[in-house]
């Protein structure tokens, strides 16, 4: 198939063309430009059409115009063609999500992630998912790998409400949802769980105490962060270092990168269990 410079040969001149994002993201039938270049700003909509020419399975596209920011980690989108929305359903390993990215933090290419992550969970766990989101990661858990519980935890008031109906949508009952801040919601829960899921990569250690709380000895953390590719061999060192100076003992079973962030750096989860 033609690449989206390759359908646009002839309607763009040449210095325009070289210009043309050749990559985007994905939700459901949205595409997203993340890095739009502001001098194609007149051409944005027979861009955002070629696209749309070339996709059949798309029918929005957006282009971020602002970074990830906030608590929430939402950014600021455009339509530049298609629809007028930008709500969708995305499908991914059998779970349906309902979600508008620009509200509720949701990335599809952390899919294979949320898999490898449920396919370690046993039916006799209770899993933890703090920074729930939409749902993705619990929903994903509780369909491939049925445990006996699963607790999450959201703040963000667009990503709670979309995650409910994400229960609803694919009709697991299980998953206790509490709105809240972690700080706050996890002193209250007075409960261990065999596993505990931690997806924010941007200041994920503020709460690693507070989560470490909800442990037992034998409990698996899966805690993502940024780091730098090449300091990747350093982060098993220090996350035991951090765990210890809240006093649990902690083993690494796994620091696996999962996606680019920025030039050089990229988003790694690091299992390790509490021994
Ligand atoms: C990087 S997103 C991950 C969302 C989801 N797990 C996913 O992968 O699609 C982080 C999420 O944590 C939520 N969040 C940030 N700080 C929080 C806090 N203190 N307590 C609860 N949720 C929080 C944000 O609203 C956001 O939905």
């Amino acid at each position: 198939m033609a690449t989206l410079k390759e359908s646009l040969t002839g309607a763009l001149p040449e210095k325009e063309l070289a210009l043309v994002p050749s990559s985007y993201d994905t939700v459901g039938d949205l595409a997203i430009f993340s890095e739009f270049p502001p001098e194609l700003k007149k051409k944005e909509k027979l861009i955002g059409g070629a696209l749309l020419g070339m996709h059949k399975n798309l029918n929005v596209v957006l282009k971020k115009v602002g970074t990830y920011s906030g608590k929430f980690r939402t950014p600021k989108l455009k339509v530049i063609a298609g629809e007028d929305r930008k709500e969708t359903m995305h499908v991914e390993h059998g779970c349906r999500f309902r979600v508008n990215p620009e509200k509720a933090y949701f990335s599809a290419r952390l899919g294979g992630e949320r898999k490898r992550i449920a396919i370690q969970v046993k039916k006799h766990e209770s899993v933890l998912v703090l920074f729930s989101g939409i749902g993705a990661y619990p929903i994903v858990i509780a369909k491939i790998a049925q445990p006996q519980e699963i607790v999450s935890v959201e703040l963000n008031p667009y990503a709670a409400k979309y995650h409910q109906e994400n229960l609803r949508l694919n009709k697991v009952f299980h998953i206790s949802l509490i709105k809240g801040d972690v700080v706050n919601v996890l002193p209250k829960l007075k409960k261990k769980f065999d596993r505990i899921v931690m997806p924010l990569p941007k200041g994920g250690e503020r709460f690693l105490k507070d989560a470490l709380q909800c442990s037992k000895k034998g409990t698996v953390v899966h805690f993502y962060t940024f780091s730098r590719e090449d300091a990747l061999g350093k982060l098993g060192k220090e996350i035991i270092e951090m765990c210890k100076k809240t006093k649990v003992n902690a083993k690494i079973l796994d620091v696996v990168p999962c996606g680019h962030f920025g030039p050089g750096i990229v988003r790694a989860c690091v299992d390790f269990q509490r021994i």
